[in-house]
């Protein structure tokens, strides 16, 4: 089967709408064609500038290996940490520098160093495993945890935890969750930390491993300035709020909770 990766292989003149509407477009990482319409798929999430899909097919690989029901989980805490790492790699493409001064062994010489105050915010609990990756590539990032869960018959968030400090003192925000379903929870997140401070000049973003149409749209509805980085956009959700194809309960997997056997 041949990939069909959004903003690679385009419709015949490139584009993604033109995939989409020729039927070719699955996930934007090349999972099977879904059984979608997909003119209201264009119209729940046209793609804009806030959306940022990976392309690379690094993260193409360790999706596979996540997604796998066959996944255990200490392979899938590694690799959600893998993900996360080439994820906030990409995230952080914008972020200003400012020079530093170094001695090589040679010379002296003007280099760069993170010129941002960063703060991570991982939504407890699935957000967890993807602190060390952000904390390796941003050494001096902070981290401020935030507790919220999905309530399984209303599919609401409820905020049971909140661990920000006083004060905004950073320059950008990243929420860390590896699932934006319905949206809920990233809304909720995002609206507390704008009434904590986190607006304008300061940025948020959202890294996510996977998204769903819907829950996309709703942060893009609600919040336009917020930027969303994941590594696949899925088809939809199903009657009980997971995403699909998906990987399942991300808080689950990573834990080893939630089994029945
Ligand atoms: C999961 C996930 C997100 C939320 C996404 O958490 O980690 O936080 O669901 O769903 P939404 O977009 O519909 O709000 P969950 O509530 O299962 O809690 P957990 O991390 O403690 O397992
Ligand atoms: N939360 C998860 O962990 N998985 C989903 O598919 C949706 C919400």
């Amino acid at each position: 089967m041949p990939l069909a990766r959004w903003g690679r292989s385009g419709g015949k003149d490139g584009t993604r709408e033109t995939e989409a509407l020729a039927g070719r477009a699955a996930c934007y990482d090349g999972s099977p064609k879904p059984d979608l319409d997909f003119r209201r798929f264009l119209r729940v999430v046209m793609p804009t500038p806030t959306l940022h899909v990976s392309q690379h097919p690094a993260v193409l690989h360790k999706l596979a290996i996540l997604r796998d029901v066959n996944t255990e989980p200490k392979k899938f805490r590694e690799v959600v940490r893998e993900l996360s790492w080439l994820l906030g790699y990409e995230a952080l493409a914008d972020v200003a520098v400012r020079p530093l001064e170094i001695r090589t062994p040679l010379e002296p010489m003007t280099a760069h160093e993170l010129g941002e105050r960063i703060g991570l915010v991982p939504i407890l609990r699935a957000g967890l495993g993807m602190v060390d990756a952000m904390l390796e590539l941003m050494p001096t990032a902070q981290g401020w945890h935030l507790g919220l869960f999905r309530d399984e018959r209303t599919l609401s968030p409820v905020e049971y935890y909140n661990k920000l400090p006083d004060s905004a003192t950073v320059d950008l925000c990243l929420i860390l969750d590896p699932m934006l379903a319905t949206g809920g929870s990233a809304t909720a997140a995002i609206e507390v930390l704008k009434k904590w401070g986190a607006v304008t000049p300061v940025r948020i973003k959202l890294i996510n491993l996977i998204a769903a149409p819907e829950g996309v749209a709703q942060v893009q509805a609600a919040h336009p300035d917020v930027e969303i980085h994941c590594a696949a956009l899925d088809r939809s959700l199903n009657e009980k709020g997971y995403i699909q194809p998906g990987l399942g309960d991300a808080g689950d997997r990573q834990f080893g909770t939630g089994r029945s056997d």
